[in-house]
């Protein structure tokens, strides 16, 4: 089977944040089970030079106005399209924002232009590759299947819904720029409160929808959760399914990991110990034995960021240390270096994004905190689990479901791996830190913690196995022309 994967970021040669974990990994675990993903990309500056090493795949009459070719390059065994258009994707600053960190004003073009192009590749422009299946992310690639349905294109599409809160609303004015017929602008597709969103389109005209947590499948569906989407996701529910996201155990396994002071696994926890050193001497925080607390996470309100830096006095009260590794909103990032400045040696703030410290990070902290207010699935406390730094997350989303409860029953059954604090408030989050401090002060139970954390599983292979069901049924159904999405929501 043949899948195009259509994505704005994917590891390890664009990321922001999860989502490139993601699209990097998944077509690697589909491997296992038949399936063949190529994955089309903007042309970044960091993939152009890999990109255009050779000639084009194919030159584009014009994608929205603007001159495009599609070219492709080959890493490892996987294989990426590259939408290569120098008007929209060759320029400084992010993925997504400019240098000054404000989002690019064309974001509405760059985006469905990586769309148009998926759907005329799904349409078959390409000679001798097209996909069976397309499976989009985001509302970066949400239109992918407004595009395909307008050409008359059935071929299924599988939308995954990382995050709900970014939506891709733009004012309805943009609607004629789009190239799209009138009636796409309509309830039942693009038109969201006057204005338009890409993620509604995609969510209206694709086969099957994903979230990547069961739990945060469910939330969505509520007003608190659903981000004024509720009422259409509660309308699409039958073709909703949460599949929770694993990790690529090539890329963050603490025996083979290149970026640590030294390697380690679940039979030699003793070897974290030179990592702690080594983050230690990085970021200049005392050698005491006392907890280190780390944080490697976007600096937003969603991540629960400014209750972290309400509870840095608790930890430096109780003799434990902070570190935090991120980037984000510029207040967040203004409250924990104040904490840094304020408690020189017990709290240490990295601003900035550091993939070889977030290993390190993990590999060298006794604890990882994710304080998050919602959380889709979340991945930095699966790293921390794998690595022996032990979980601290709010009851949301998918650190509800990936952090068991260190309580007396789980404890006792020896299932604990971490600790989940509710409600998601400062206070909460000053409870579970307790909790968390009483049990390291107990070696041996904090080393049993430890040691079911690093010996639970989040393989990406459970999951990318209901991928391909996914994917399968979707197929079959194409095939036969039966619509009946309600066996594919309850299977
Ligand atoms: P989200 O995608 O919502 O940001 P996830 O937990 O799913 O949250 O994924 C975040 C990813 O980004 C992880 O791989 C994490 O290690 C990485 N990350 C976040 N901030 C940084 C940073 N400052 N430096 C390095 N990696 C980071
Ligand atoms: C989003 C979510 C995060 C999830 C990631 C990958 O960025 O915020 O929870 O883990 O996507 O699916």
């Amino acid at each position: 089977m043949k899948v195009l994967s259509v994505t704005s970021e994917v590891f390890p040669f664009v990321k922001t944040g999860g989502l490139a974990d993601v699209t990097g990994a998944l077509p690697k675990a589909l491997q296992k089970f038949g399936i063949r993903t190529i994955t089309l990309v903007p042309g970044y500056p960091a993939l152009l030079p890999m990109a255009r090493a050779g000639a084009p795949l194919l030159v584009f009459d014009e994608i929205l106005g603007e001159a495009a070719s599609l070219r492709h390059f080959q890493s490892e065994d996987q294989i990426y399209f590259v939408l290569d258009i120098p008007t929209l994707y060759d320029r400084p600053g992010g993925l997504y924002v400019d240098q000054a960190g404000r989002d690019h004003a064309d974001n509405w073009k760059r985006f469905a232009a990586l769309s148009l192009a998926a759907a005329r590749i799904a349409d078959g422009i390409l000679p001798g590759w097209t996909p069976d299946i397309v499976h989009t992310h985001d509302w970066q690639s949400a239109l992918t299947s407004v595009y395909m349905r307008e050409m008359g294109n059935d071929k299924p599409v599988v939308l995954t819904i990382h995050n709900l809160a970014f939506q891709g609303q733009y004012p309805s004015g943009l609607f004629p720029y789009l190239h799209l017929p009138v009636r796409a602008y309509s309830l039942d597709c693009l038109e969201y409160y006057g204005d338009m969103s890409y993620l509604k389109g995609g969510l209206m005209t694709s086969d099957a929808i994903t979230t990547v947590s069961p739990t945060y499948s469910r939330e969505i569906l509520t007003p608190r959760f659903g981000m004024g989407m509720e009422g259409v996701l509660n309308a699409r529910r039958d073709k909703l399914k949460g599949i929770l996201n694993g990790i690529d155990d090539d890329v963050w396994d603490p025996s083979t990991d290149a970026y640590l002071a030294r390697p380690f696994d679940a039979a030699t926890p003793e070897l974290r110990r030179e990592n702690r050193a080594a983050l230690i001497r990085e970021l200049g925080i005392d050698e005491d034995e006392g907890p280190i607390f780390a944080s490697v996470s976007r600096l937003t309100w969603q991540k629960g960021m400014d209750m972290l830096a309400d509870v840095a006095e608790e930890i430096v009260y109780r003799g434990g240390k902070l570190i935090v590794c991120g980037q984000g909103d510029a207040a967040i990032q203004d409250l924990l270096a104040a904490k840094a400045s304020r408690f020189p040696g017990r709290v240490a703030v990295h601003i900035g994004y550091d993939e070889r410290l977030a290993h390190l990070i993990h590999s060298g902290s006794d604890s990882i905190i994710q304080p998050s207010r919602f959380e889709p699935c979340g991945l930095t406390q699966l790293y921390g689990l794998r690595y022996g730094a032990v979980p601290i997350v709010s009851r949301t989303g998918g650190l509800a479901e990936t952090v068991i409860d260190a309580n007396d029953a789980a404890m006792g059954a020896g299932v604990a791996t971490g600790f989940q604090f509710h409600p998601i408030t400062t206070e909460g989050l000053r409870h579970g830190l307790r909790r968390a401090i009483e049990v390291f002060q107990s070696p041996d139970q904090w080393q049993r913690l430890q040691n079911q954390g690093m010996t639970a599983r989040f393989s990406w292979e459970r999951s990318a196995g209901l991928y391909a069901i996914l994917y399968r049924r979707l197929q079959d159904e194409a095939e036969s022309g039966n619509d009946n999405f309600q066996t594919l929501a309850t299977g």
